[in-house]
């Protein structure tokens, strides 16, 4: 139960309810469904179980990241030589995703605290809620402040590791936030059409459940990959961030169900409550066409309306929503912070208090262009290629590494150890061919059609900045891997022949 709710934890977050909304929005809300759904499927919950399993086997040697995880279990095919490529391979990734992935992801909290104070004054009472979100963006001040309040809170955590009390803490919250968001869900398809007979939250609605075939078919590759994208980012998938928690799971413990189980609390509050929520609201009072434009601020110009129209007890609800959100999101930044400090100490040996200074420095410089830059144009060019190019490509790591490089036989076996439900073989297969296959024409397909329609010819300052970015973190996560893993394992790297063995 502790554990369900501790990875329940770290998945719900803004994903559900910033981020998803948005993403559906921005992709035609009915067209991305369809995707979404299959994703979930054949990607999803596969790799959920694929990433416990992983975390549970790395644990019994020790690991708790993803490089040296994966080099363990690469080398049960190949020589340790062979398996050390694709360590660092997972290895660079995981580091890039929780360093860049946070790094918006806690500017987005910032918003949530800046959210909360405002609602507590009601200073959006009144106002035209986008314009407030410009207005809000733009005082660079308010922003910075806002941004470094969970930055330092997150620093405070991890240098005294205090994550038994985020535990305990989470466990009392995540029930009250799944309570405020089902009135709210409920609030939402209920307010009619306030301002135009024709926008209606039903009709926002239908927005999202009616399938689009048209608009998918128009931007297929686009669409498909920001459904998987947005999966990955809702499970927690694809960062190392699973494989880390389930690296604390005993031999014999239940992973199957525990996987399942995470995976339905998680989507049941992002597709029923988390899509019942903003986008209803933003379609009610600001129309289809902020919908559609699908900004990163949406949930943001959306809610302060619902908390407006109950009058002044909206301060008091729209304050409480706002912080829930705000530890909501803050209880799934310590998870990568603290998978950062983890590394250090473990890789690199270096001291937690001194990782979690380092950790710090390195959001702060991550974050500072994010904080700084009201177009969001920096941010929405990360979060496009982070948020769904690089999980997704994590993915098809997951499954080279975990299945084809460990051994299908081997796979399923560690996934079935205490299990207490049988996955159906369908998965293993799933596994094994579809979901490689299915990864690597997202991404093929998706890189085609930008190289089409110029997108890697941009040469917007804030768009190249932002690509510097991803590619310097990559860099630093490959050399990372690679010394720890050099290190760790030495002498059979040297000997290119398996020495340690814990089964
Ligand atoms: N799954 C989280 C969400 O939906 C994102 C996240 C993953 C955050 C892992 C932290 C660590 O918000």
């Amino acid at each position: 139960m502790g554990l369900i709710l501790s990875m329940a934890g770290n998945a719900i977050g803004l994903g559900n309810f910033w981020r998803f909304p948005r993403v559906l929005a921005a992709n035609g809300g009915g067209a991305f469904m369809i995707p979404y759904f299959i994703a979930l499927l054949l990607l999803g919950i596969p790799l959920m179980w694929v990433e416990w399993a992983t975390g549970r086997y790395g644990g019994k040697y020790g690991h708790g990241t993803l490089g040296p995880m994966f080099y363990v279990m690469a080398r049960e095919r190949i020589k340790p030589r062979g398996a050390l490529i694709f360590a660092v391979i997972g290895g660079m990734l995981a580091f890039a995703v929780t360093t860049l992935l946070n790094s918006y992801y806690i500017h987005v909290i910032g918003w949530t605290a800046a959210y909360s104070i405002y609602s507590a004054t009601g200073a959006y009472y009144g106002v035209n809620t986008a314009v407030f979100f410009e207005s809000h963006i733009s005082n660079v001040q308010m922003v910075l402040a806002t941004w470094l309040i969970p930055m330092i809170l997150l620093f405070i955590a991890a240098y005294r590791g205090i994550a038994k009390g985020i535990e305990a803490f989470n466990k009392v919250m995540m029930p009250i936030l799944y309570i405020f968001a089902v009135v709210l869900a409920i609030r939402s398809v209920t307010i009619g059409s306030p301002v135009r007979p024709d926008w209606s939250s039903f009709a926002g609605l239908n927005y999202i459940w009616k399938p689009n075939f048209e608009v998918l078919f128009e931007n297929f590759w686009v669409i498909s990959l920001a459904a998987a994208g947005q999966i990955f980012f809702t499970l927690s998938l694809g960062m190392g961030i699973i494989q880390n928690y389930a690296s604390y799971v005993k031999k014999g413990d239940d992973i199957a169900l525990s996987a399942l189980t995470t995976a339905s609390l998680n989507e049941f509050a992002e597709v029923i409550l988390g899509g019942s929520i903003a986008i209803p609201i933003a379609y009610a009072y600001l129309g289809p066409e902020v919908v559609k434009s699908g900004s990163l601020a949406l949930a943001f110009m959306a809610l302060p309306n619902v908390f407006t129209s109950i009058g002044e007890a909206g301060r008091l609800f729209g304050t409480m929503w706002f912080l829930l959100l705000f530890f909501a999101g803050w209880t799934s930044a310590i998870a990568m912070y603290n998978y950062l400090v983890a590394l250090l100490e473990e890789d690199l040996r270096i001291k937690r208090k001194v990782g979690a200074v380092i950790v710090f420095i390195i959001y702060f410089l991550l974050g500072l262009p994010v904080a700084l830059d009201s177009t969001l144009i920096y941010f929405g060019e990360l979060d496009n290629w982070v948020g769904s190019y690089l999980l997704v490509l994590l993915g098809l790591f997951d499954v080279i590494v975990a299945v084809w490089l460990f051994k299908p036989e081997k796979l399923w076996k560690e996934l079935h150890d205490g299990a207490l439900i049988r996955v159906p073989s369908f998965f293993k297969y799933v596994l094994m061919f579809l979901a490689p296959l299915y990864i690597t024409i997202l991404l093929v397909g998706t890189t085609i059609d930008y190289y089409r329609t110029g997108v890697f010819a941009k040469t917007d300052p804030l768009i190249v900045g932002a690509r510097i970015a991803i590619i310097a973190a990559l860099i630093l996560g490959a050399l990372e891997a690679y010394i720890a893993i050099k290190r760790k394992y030495s002498e059979e790297l040297a000997k290119n022949e398996v020495l340690v063995r814990i089964d």
